[in-house]
C-alpha cells in the first residue's frame, strides 16, 4: 500500500511535562520500545561504529526519559569504551535515578534542555571536530514535516560522524499495530500519538533523500521488524 506521508501535532508535545497523562503515556513509550525492540536495533546499528574506540559520545535527539538507551547500557556499558552521552529534549523529563544509573553502569550522561534546531545551530561542524558524536534518534523524526525534516538532516549530517535512527514504519501492519495499542493498556494520549506517528512515518528512501546527496557518506535505510524503519548513516 502506497500511504501518504501526513504530519499532524502529537498531544504528548503540548502537555506539560508532570501532567499524569503526559506522565502514563511516557511509560507506555517505555513499553511500546520494548515491544518494538528498539534497544536491540539500536544496538546492532551502533556497535560496528564503537568498536575500536577508546572513547564514544553519542547524542540522542529527543530522548524523552532517557529509558531507551539506559537498556542499550545495561546490554553493552562491559564491551563498549567509556561512553559520554547526551540526553537532548525539549522537555526536562529524565529522572534523577536514571542518570545515577548511568553513572552506575560506568557512563556518563548529561541532560540537554533544548530545541534540537537550536542546539543544532551552535554544535561545531563535524570536519572540524576529531571528536564529533554519533548522534541517535528513536521515534523523533517523524514528528517533521518534510522541509524541516531536510534541514533537521542536513544539520545532522555537518556535527555527526554517524547516525541512527528508529522510526515508525508508514504502513498497513503498523498502522494496524498502532489502533491495537488499547489491548496492552495505552492511554488515550499513546494511542492518539501512535496512529498519527505511524501516518508521519516513513518508508522506502524517505530519509535517504532528504539527507544531503554527498558521496563521502554511506546510507542503509531499511524496514526493522514488524513497525520500525531504521537509517544508519555513516562517513565512508
Ligand atoms: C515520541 S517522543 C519519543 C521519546 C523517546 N525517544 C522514546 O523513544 O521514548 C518524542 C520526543 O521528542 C521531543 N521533541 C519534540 N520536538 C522536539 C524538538 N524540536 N527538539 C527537541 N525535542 C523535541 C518530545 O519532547 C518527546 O520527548
Amino acid at each position: 500500500m502506497s500511504m501518504p506521508r501526513v504530519v499532524e501535532p502529537e498531544w504528548l508535545d503540548h502537555l506539560p511535562a508532570d501532567d499524569p497523562r503526559a506522565v502514563r503515556s511516557r511509560g507506555d513509550l517505555r513499553r511500546i520500545n520494548q515491544l518494538m525492540s528498539a534497544s536491540r536495533l539500536l544496538g546492532e546499528a551502533l556497535d560496528p561504529l564503537v568498536a575500536g574506540r577508546s572513547k564514544v559520545r553519542i547524542v540522542e535527539l529527543g530522548a524523552g526519559d532517557g529509558s531507551l538507551l539506559l537498556r542499550l547500557a545495561q546490554s553493552r556499558a562491559r564491551k563498549w569504551p567509556p561512553l559520554e552521552l547526551g540526553l537532548l529534549d525539549l522537555q526536562p523529563v529524565v529522572a534523577v535515578e536514571t542518570l545515577v544509573r548511568y553513572r552506575e553502569l560506568g557512563w556518563t550522561a548529561d541532560v540537554v534542555h533544548a530545541d534540537v534546531f537550536a542546539w543544532l545551530a551552535k554544535t561545531r561542524d563535524a570536519d572540524a571536530d576529531d571528536d564529533a558524536p554519533i548522534i541517535i534518534a528513536n521515534l523523533f523524526l517523524h514528528h517533521f514535516e518534510d522541509q524541516r525534516l531536510a534541514d533537521l538532516l542536513h544539520g545532522i549530517a555537518r556535527r555527526a560522524r554517524a547516525f541512527v535512527c528508529i522510526e515508525p514504519r508508514r504502513s498497513a501492519t503498523a498502522l494496524l499495530g498502532s489502533r491495537l495499542l488499547g489491548a496492552i493498556g495505552c492511554n488515550a494520549v499513546t494511542r492518539h500519538d501512535a496512529v498519527i506517528s505511524v501516518r508521519a512515518g516513513f518508508a522506502g528512501r524517505d530519509l535517504s533523500d532528504c539527507w544531503p546527496s554527498d558521496v563521502s557518506w554511506e546510507l542503509r535505510e531499511h524496514a526493522a521488524g514488524l513497525f520500525s524503519h531504521r537509517l544508519i548513516a555513516r562517513r565512508a
